[in-house]
């Protein structure tokens, strides 16, 4: 019998349980190693649940852990319904939903509707012939006239978003790796096999599920080029060439949400969340894919591409909660971007920044989220070990020269060998600076980022303004200064140098700091440099 969590949810009865929840991020392959492999495995997760737990999260997501060449690190799935060997089996990931549950918090899941792993049973079956039972899961087209691919369509990861299969004579599409063959979501078959998937997890008592890459399963049926942005220099990366391109036919089409109304019917009576990793960069776009009963949250991925500017993030932060009010999921960080502590200049700066930024984050409409490792300040911009020929295979040109790997260093828990993550050697190194204070342990005393982290999320926890449905109101002040209401809990962050007072501050008692101390100056309330304050406000 799957379990159900025992928590002590602060949301009212009717509310569904992700309302105002904050989320964390398990990179499994870099969380907690059991066995002495060097990846981040399902038992480690389980035995340091604790560690979750404690923090005041809500839930966690976990990347992909089921078969897969790893290709992508599990973006390649072979096997939908089951577990990769280095990663355990199924009866270690019902050990790992039962004791979250027993924790207090939801267990989501990846899936990746997308593209399966050219080792798929699928795809071995649909590239056997053109009569193959599985050939239309996948999508198949004949050359142009001049024997090229059919179009001009490219893979987010290099080069063209097709490949010549020589033995049935077709091209097949990627919009990632050529070992990611994206499936066909114009076949009625795809669907029945996905809707079984969930299904398959539901009972097993997942409480939710991270639609990976949810903006890119259907395609234009007539499969026209993309019009040309502008030209590239050859051997611009991969990056570059992508955006030089209009992708309007090849991604955000509108029958996509279609699938996710039929998805919602599915999962409702389990009382699951279905949270889209929506990759579009404005706030319109991505607002429909929480509108009309279809995700119940997108990410909002802008949110963690701004600089440290009050200005900039409140504009973005407010466009965002126009168009997708309090349906939105917050990254403060994720495996495939730098960090927020490196985004906001490293060291102990960037993780003071860092940690404001999430204040404000748990302050909003929506669901802040965490990435493992941001409760401790990880940074990764030391990371110089990086193998070039790993990234070659799945890092992403145009962030750094360590690609995607400096924000999916393993987790460093205490002081033994490899910091506690294995006893044998981590598959991904540690960033090189990092010392016995980057650890859990290291920093469970003190003003750590660790103990600040849990503070702010307990603060979260006793402000019902911070979990409902309270209207958020922006505050008008200093240039260096974003500052909201919501209820009778004020919020604001400096991104100066210097104090700076906050809007509506006379009237209110700071509650909590992210860092530094705020100061009185007359009746006025100061917040200091690079921190956040949430404060109540009297009367
Ligand atoms: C988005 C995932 O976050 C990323 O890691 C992966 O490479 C792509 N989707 C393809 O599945």
């Amino acid at each position: 019998m799957p379990t159900r969590p025992a928590t002590t949810t602060v949301t009212a009865p009717w509310e569904p349980w992700w309302t105002g929840a904050v989320g964390y991020q398990v990179y499994l392959r870099s969380f907690a190693d059991s066995d002495g492999d060097g990846i981040g495995d399902l038992e480690g997760l389980r035995r340091r649940l604790d560690h979750i737990a404690g923090l005041g999260v809500d839930y966690l997501w976990i990347t992909p852990f089921y078969p897969s060449p790893q290709a992508d690190h599990g973006y390649d799935v072979a096997d939908y319904t089951d577990v990769d060997p280095a990663y355990g089996n199924l009866a270690t990931f019902d050990r790992v939903v039962a004791r979250a549950h027993r924790l207090g918090l939801r267990v989501v899941v990846d899936v990746v509707p997308n593209h399966s792993s050219d080792r798929h049973p699928w795809f071995l079956d649909a590239t056997s012939s053109r009569d193959a039972a599985h050939r239309d899961h996948y999508v198949w087209r004949d050359p142009a006239p001049d024997g090229g691919p059919p179009n001009n369509w490219v893979s987010k990861f290099g080069g063209p978003a097709w490949t010549w299969h020589e033995a049935t004579g077709q091209y097949y599409m990627h919009t990632f790796l050529a070992q990611q063959p994206d499936l066909n979501w114009a076949n009625p078959a795809v669907h029945a096999a996905f809707e079984a998937i969930l299904t398959f997890w539901l009972e097993r008592g997942v409480d939710g599920f991270r639609i990976d890459t949810a903006h890119l399963l259907t395609e234009d049926p007539s499969f026209r080029d993309n019009p040309v942005l502008h030209e590239v220099a050859p051997g611009a990366d991969a990056e570059t060439v992508y955006h030089a391109f209009d992708h309007r036919h090849d991604l955000d089409q509108p029958d996509v949400l279609a699938i996710y109304r039929r998805w919602r019917e599915l999962v409702a009576p389990y009382g699951a969340l279905l949270l889209g990793e929506v990759g579009l960069f404005e706030p319109e776009p991505v607002g429909r894919y929480v509108a009309d009963g279809a995700l119940d949250l997108a990410f909002y991925f802008p949110a963690l591409k701004v600089g440290w500017d009050a200005g900039a993030i409140r504009d973005e932060l407010a466009a965002a909660l126009a168009a997708g009010g309090d349906r939105l999921a917050w990254p403060l960080s994720s495996h495939d971007d730098p960090r927020a502590t490196q985004r906001f200049g490293g060291g102990e700066r960037g993780a003071a920044r860092a940690l404001a930024y999430l204040t404000v984050l748990v302050g909003l409409p929506g669901n802040a989220f965490l990435l493992q490792g941001d409760e401790l300040g990880v940074d990764g911009t030391a990371l110089t070990t990086a193998d070039p020929e790993r990234l070659g295979a799945h890092g992403v040109a145009g962030h750094d020269v360590a690609g995607r790997d400096v924000s999916r260093t393993p987790m460093p828990w205490d002081g033994q060998t490899n910091f506690g993550f294995t006893s044998g050697t981590p598959w991904l190194a540690f960033p090189d600076d990092t010392s016995l204070q980057d650890t859990v342990a290291g920093q469970e005393h003190g003003r750590s980022q660790l103990r600040r982290t849990r503070a702010l999320l307990a603060e979260r926890a006793r402000l019902p303004d911070l979990r409902g449905d309270e209207e958020l109101e922006w505050l008008e002040g200093p240039d260096a200064l974003l500052a909201y209401r919501r209820g009778r809990t004020l919020i604001a962050m400096n991104t100066g140098r210097t104090y700076q007072p906050i809007p509506g501050g006379r009237d209110a008692r700071a509650r909590f700091v992210s860092t530094g101390e705020v100061r009185r100056d007359g009746d006025d309330l100061l917040a200091p440099p690079d921190a956040a304050v949430i404060a109540e406000l009297r009367g």
